[in-house]
């Protein structure tokens, strides 16, 4: 479909709802994703009544789908594919929203224009004013949720979690907390307390000193301190990363220590093991890797606002080679599948935070319901799978890897550690038992039905050597 201009002209005024249906439209008909649309069409995303209509939309997308075909009297075609959008995002608001039904009708009878299609300026309003009319405005979350999961989704969610698959939905549906990470490296965790306590932001102490869940969601931007790197935003699941890391490397006795990110942008879980090194004192060298030039950017200017250095890794000079590798965060833009990744001495400890489907954070980005597949899963695993087998060569025997994903399905996390556990003699699957979410066959999995996580997975591989050994009676 083509999209019809994406700047209002000059003189022409913003309409809220034309810019929402015009990005859904997007990440429907071509597959984009919200993240998407705030860099590459970042006016369809410029107000927060933008963002509460894009978000609510497509939470609510496969159940407002169903109470708009009621009263369609027959189904649009696919290249009034936009028309459809704009009546789904009038609705939204009618059913799950206080916004006046005047304003949400009207302003989306009036997007019909500016899309070409003033024909169909009744259309809309006939349709909207008839769900206004059946009068089910905040309809019953828990039924609401079932219907905003597609049909497979739903199925794997009942084989895999049983009881627990209508929690999981109800949760998908839910607000998602927000947990703050102080970066120790600049503030202390008093000082950043009581910068919030001064700007009346409550929040929770969470597992550790550094990591604080808010009461209420706040713009990361208005934070204590955000420009000059005080905190970042971080879930708490996605917090173990840099600790589980640590307690890896607590055991090693080599010093420096190295250490690979081996899919890092845009860094939060780098960025934190930077910091939680810090704090340990452990002697360090910290490399990290994505195959993607772009992110890697956005690591060097996340590095940047929290004061932690990164330079451009030369393969050529190695490990020691490289005048500041001590002291900053060497980067690297290659495919983590590629033979022979250029370093030259193993890595004491690899954490692989391998792409996925993001199912375990469909609360924070309800696109990824309507866009993943099936299938899609199964080539998730396929390149988790690859991944994990090459990065494997370059740890060090008696070294630990960290698996993780954000996805609570097991063909991206058990599935994955079955084949490759299978597969290589010289690994284990050691991973110790938490407090909370459960234990699976090799991991642990965190689920968004706990209060404060997002899904996660993790599962940490030892491999074998010299210390193992010994231990071997
Ligand atoms: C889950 S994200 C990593 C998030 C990151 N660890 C953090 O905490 O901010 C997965 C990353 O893997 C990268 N990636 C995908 N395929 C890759 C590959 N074949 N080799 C290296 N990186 C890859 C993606 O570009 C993405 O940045």
């Amino acid at each position: 479909m083509t999209e019809p201009t994406a700047k209002p002209a000059k003189g022409q005024q913003v309409n809220v709802r034309l810019d929402t249906a015009r990005a859904l439209t997007h990440i429907i008909a071509q597959q984009r994703t919200v993240e998407w649309v705030r860099a590459e069409r970042p006016q369809w995303l410029q107000s927060p009544l933008h963002s509460q209509l894009l978000y609510g939309t497509l939470r609510h997308y496969l159940s407002l789908g169903e109470a708009l075909k009621r009263h369609l009297n027959r189904p649009l075609k696919d290249k009034d594919l936009d028309l459809y959008h704009v009546m789904l995002v009038g609705a939204y608001q009618l059913k799950h929203t206080a916004i006046a039904e005047y304003a949400a009708i009207s302003e989306c009878v009036n997007g019909c224009t500016p899309l070409g299609k003033p024909w169909a300026r009744g259309l809309v309003n006939g349709v909207l004013r008839a769900m206004q009319r059946d009068g089910t405005r905040n309809p019953d979350p828990a039924t609401v949720a079932v219907l905003d999961h597609p049909q497979w989704l739903r199925e794997l969610l009942a084989k895999q979690y049983r009881a627990q698959a209508d929690g999981l939905m109800a949760a998908n549906n839910l607000r998602a907390p927000m947990t703050v990470r102080i970066n120790q490296s600049r503030v202390t965790t008093e000082a950043f307390k009581q910068q919030l306590d001064t700007a009346g932001i409550d929040y929770l102490q969470g597992p550790w000193s550094e990591a604080l869940t808010l009461d209420q969601p706040q713009l990361a931007s208005l934070l204590p301190g955000w420009d000059q790197g005080a905190c970042s935003v971080q879930d708490l699941s996605a917090q173990h990363a840099a600790h589980l890391m640590l307690e890896a490397l607590q055991a090693n006795t080599s010093a420096p220590v190295n250490i690979l990110d081996a899919c890092a942008a845009p860094g939060g879980k780098l960025f934190h093991l930077r910091e939680a090194l810090a704090q340990t004192g452990i002697a360090h060298r910290l490399f990290a890797l994505d195959n993607k030039e772009k992110r890697l950017h956005d690591v060097e200017a996340i590095g940047a606002r929290l004061g932690h250095a990164t330079y451009r890794y030369q393969p050529k000079l190695g490990f020691t080679g490289q005048a500041q590798a001590n002291e900053a965060i060497g980067l690297l833009c290659i495919d983590g599948c590629s033979p022979n990744l250029p370093f030259n001495a193993p890595f004491d400890a690899i954490l692989l935070d391998a792409p996925c489907s993001g199912s375990g954070t469909i609360r924070r980005n309800p696109d990824i319901r309507l866009l993943i597949t099936q299938a899609s899963l199964l080539e998730q695993q396929d390149l988790q799978l690859r991944l994990l087998q090459n990065l494997w060569q370059h740890l060090v025997a008696g070294g630990t890897l960290v698996y993780s994903t954000c996805s609570v399905f097991a063909e991206e996390n058990d599935q994955v550690m079955h084949s490759f556990l299978g597969a290589t003699r010289d690994a284990s699957a050691q991973t110790p038992a938490q407090d909370y979410g459960q234990a699976t066959e090799y991991g642990w999995q965190m689920l968004p039905t706990e209060p404060l996580t997002d899904g996660f997975y993790y599962c940490l591989l030892r491999k074998q050597g010299v210390q193992d050994k010994a231990a071997i009676p």
